[in-house]
């Protein structure tokens, strides 16, 4: 549903409205799992969007419908919510505001998503994101980008995912036919052209949903966090995972295998980033392939965020020819692969495994090119 028949169904509803917002969704190219570490990542915000529609209210409740799933709630941060439900975002975006002392009225909001749910492309951080944003615009906060982002991951993680900043800055600060490099320890972000004259980014979702809450994301979290410590044992110069090396990985190996394989991980990923960034400006496809494979192995094999699904996709994809590279994307363990792919090839390669991947799991593929494209935008 476009923004126009949104904006009729806000006018049948709820009146005239004041604000118009779309904020995208995003892709990750590569550093998987090393935000909450302090790592870096190369994301980019994608042409699919969340687009809210809304004005103030004079009521003590916020009336949110949304339009995509026929529903509505009338919400405040007592309400108690059922498990799962769709508007916790809100809640809890409203939550992390109220928190910080901000001041704030209530507003009448309408969403409609083109974003899939579920499939590993943070249409839970554009809620949250476009919501705080939204706010900020009608009661006159003036949030910054850095304080939005902010405001936006502490929501997230009240709603149980321990996550880092990655898409809520993707999200935020998107340019067009760029990434954005960003230093999860600094936060400093560079803008990467990533928009390749040959090539193509195709995410492919594997229709295996993925709530992080309920998987082992906070785990793997947790386990990079006791990585850390235990190295710090032992070496106490070291401040964050991105100063260790090798001595500090043998270390780790002879004292926990566990700990060794996550470590191992976020070692090789930063490397992994810095290499795909120079392949990207030297426009080298068949290299940015090998360390995309490379990746899905380490997130399968090291890291274990993969699931079945996910590896038989890409063993089915390294038999293609147009395919020059693909991995798992996102929290994992379901969710989304991304691909990098020769241009106009898309119809032919899910001609190729869309029938074995049903043959095989019972499930449908979906998929789209995904292009780099502008961050939030604030339509009127
Ligand atoms: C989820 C989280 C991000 C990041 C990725 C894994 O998308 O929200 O912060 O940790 O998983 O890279």
């Amino acid at each position: 549903m476009n923004l126009k028949i949104a904006a009729t169904h806000f006018l049948n509803k709820y009146g005239v409205p004041e604000l118009q917002i779309q904020v995208p969704g995003r892709v990750n190219i590569i550093g998987e799992h090393t935000d909450y570490s302090g790592g870096d990542v190369l994301p980019f915000a994608i042409n699919k969007h969340v687009s809210f529609i809304s004005k103030k209210s004079t009521l003590p409740y916020y009336r949110i419908t949304a339009i995509d799933l026929n529903d509505q709630i009338d919400l405040t941060t007592a309400t108690l919510l059922p498990k799962n439900h769709w508007s916790r975002y809100f809640k809890s975006a409203l939550a992390a505001l109220v928190n910080h002392d901000l001041k704030i009225g209530t507003t009448d909001i309408c969403f409609t998503s083109s974003i899939p749910m579920g499939a590993g492309v943070s249409s839970s951080s554009a809620i949250t994101c476009g919501f705080i944003k939204l706010l900020s615009i009608h009661f006159d906060l003036d949030l910054g980008d850095n304080i939005i982002i902010k405001l936006a991951s502490i929501a997230e993680n009240n709603t149980g995912v321990m996550g880092g900043v990655m898409d809520q800055t993707a999200i935020i600060k998107g340019k067009k036919d760029h990434a954005s490099l960003i230093n999860c320890n600094t936060k400093e972000i560079k803008n990467i052209r990533v928009k390749l004259p040959d090539h193509e980014w195709l995410l492919i979702n594997s229709g295996v949903q993925h709530n992080l809450v309920m998987t082992d994301y906070n785990n793997r979290s947790l386990e990079s966090q006791q990585a850390l410590l235990l190295i710090q044992s032992q070496f106490p110069e070291v401040t964050t995972l991105r100063e260790i090396d090798k001595t500090h990985l043998d270390f780790l190996r002879f004292k926990n295998s566990l700990l060794s394989k996550r470590a191992r991980h976020f070692y090789h990923e930063q490397k992994r980033v810095a290499k795909i960034v120079n392949a990207i400006g030297k426009n080298e496809s068949d290299k940015i392939g090998r360390l995309l494979y490379e990746c899905h192995d380490s997130l399968q094999n090291l890291y274990e965020v993969s699931c079945p699904e996910i590896d038989f996709l890409i063993h089915c994809l390294k038999e293609i020819d147009t395919v020059k590279g693909a991995r798992i994307m996102g929290g994992g363990f379901g969710g989304s692969v991304i691909c990098l792919i020769d241009k106009n090839a898309h119809t032919e390669i899910m001609e190729k495994i869309t029938l074995s991947y049903h043959d095989r799991f019972k499930i449908d593929l979906s998929s789209f090119i995904v292009d780099a494209s502008d961050g939030l935008k604030i339509i009127k």
